[in-house]
């Protein structure tokens, strides 16, 4: 089938808005028509990575209602309202302990894993498209997923405001829920409040009396957190930021969330924990924090890195979801909605800081 779909043709260039032919589901294979795509900053990660074959499709929080499924396909069926995630092979020793984002399969699964007998899913003008990105690439009108990453979710649920549970809003909740799990009177610090530290906000506000400082350079999204929440919310280029959060934690944080994928900040958040303090990192980034060594051992502090919150995704998505629906979870403020031919305008926006999670609608064309 025809749709239209946002390739990257250039890793420095703007996304173009171009024609592409969806193939037929396999058996395996469940299409999807994509009425919401979130944007992640992984997707504009994985632009920039520089891929030798173009164009590529990137999205990796589509959401949609089921088109069709393979003859194999079970659990799963035309018309259901679904929200794609991360795959994962059900069979490594990880998947079988329900650790699925550390899947040993993950890697060729989700960095556009191709068909086993390596045939397009998607063309442009006869050319094969580089698909198959978490095993959706959703910024087209249509995909194809597999039950693995398919999760089924009530026929009324908002799919703009349900798409991003895929993978930004699942990271940052599953991250506190999951990993740091803070008791009351935890004080939590989340250092970067983008998609993913705001969903770790607004998780941490759903437990007895966990209090939230953030720390985040662009205004609006200050602002916003102390909004939805949040005791403070400090800039980390304005004054001495040890000392504020020393202040603000009574002396030192129980946990943090490092969201911003920088070295210099991880060192921070790890001074920033009082003794048996606990930092999650889940920013995509690269190079070698200052920590000292006794810091950690005196301090009994431990540093956790984490993929997707450590989430269970056909679990942990409908029950994000019904807080979201008892009012516990607001999400749709974090969320700004654009018609799916104007994603650059949405990227703008998202890089300005004035749209936490621009999710784009009206896909299938
Ligand atoms: N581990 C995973 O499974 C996983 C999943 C989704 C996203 N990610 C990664 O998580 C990161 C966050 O994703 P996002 O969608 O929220 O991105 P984002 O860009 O919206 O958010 C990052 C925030 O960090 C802020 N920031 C920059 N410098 C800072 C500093 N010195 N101190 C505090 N804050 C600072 C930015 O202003 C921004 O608001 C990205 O690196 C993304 O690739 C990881
Ligand atoms: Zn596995
Ligand atoms: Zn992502």
């Amino acid at each position: 089938m025809t749709t239209t779909a946002a390739l990257s043709r250039d890793p420095h260039a703007p996304f173009d808005i171009e024609s592409v032919t969806v193939d037929d589901p396999r058996d395996d294979e469940i299409l999807v028509r994509i009425e919401a795509a979130g944007i992640c900053h992984t997707d504009l990660v994985s632009r920039a990575a520089g891929s030798p074959q173009r164009p590529v499709l990137l999205g990796h929080e589509g959401a949609g209602v089921v088109e069709a499924t393979g003859s194999r396909v079970a659990g799963v069926r035309p018309g259901d309202r679904v929200v794609l995630t991360y795959r994962h092979c059900g069979d490594c020793r990880n998947c079988r302990l329900g650790r699925l984002a550390y899947c040993a399969r993950s890697t060729v699964l989700n960095q556009f894993g191709a068909r086993p007998d390596r045939t397009p899913r998607i063309t442009v003008a006869g050319t094969a498209v580089r698909d198959g990105f978490f095993g959706q690439s959703s910024f087209a009108g249509y995909a194809l997923a597999t039950a693995d990453n398919t999760v089924v979710v009530p026929g009324d649920t908002d799919l703009a405001v349900a798409a991003p549970l895929g993978c930004g809003f699942q990271t940052g909740a599953g991250a506190v829920l999951n990993v740091l799990a803070p008791e009351p009177d935890a004080r939590l610090v989340v250092f970067g409040a983008g998609a993913v530290g705001m969903a770790g906000l607004l998780a941490a506000l759903t437990l007895p009396g966990v209090d939230v400082v953030v720390v985040e350079p662009a205004v609006r999204r200050r602002e916003l957190a102390v909004e939805l929440g949040a005791t403070a919310a400090l800039d980390p280029a304005a004054g001495d930021m040890a000392a504020a959060l020393a202040d603000l934690t009574g002396g030192g944080a129980t946990h943090a969330l490092d969201t911003t994928g920088r070295p210099e900040v991880l060192a921070t958040a790890v001074s920033a924990l009082g003794v048996g303090g606990a930092v999650a990192v889940v920013g995509l980034g690269a190079g070698v924090p200052p920590i000292d060594l006794r810091d950690i051992v005196l301090g009994g502090k431990s540093v956790r890195g984490c993929l997707e919150g450590d989430a269970v995704p056909a679990q942990f998505i409908p029950r994000l979801l019904e807080l979201y629906r008892a009012g516990r979870f607001p999400i749709d403020r974090l969320v700004r909605t654009y018609p799916h031919t104007e994603i650059g305008a949405a990227l703008a926006d998202q890089r300005d800081g004035d749209v936490v999670k621009p999710v784009l609608t009206r896909c299938a064309r």
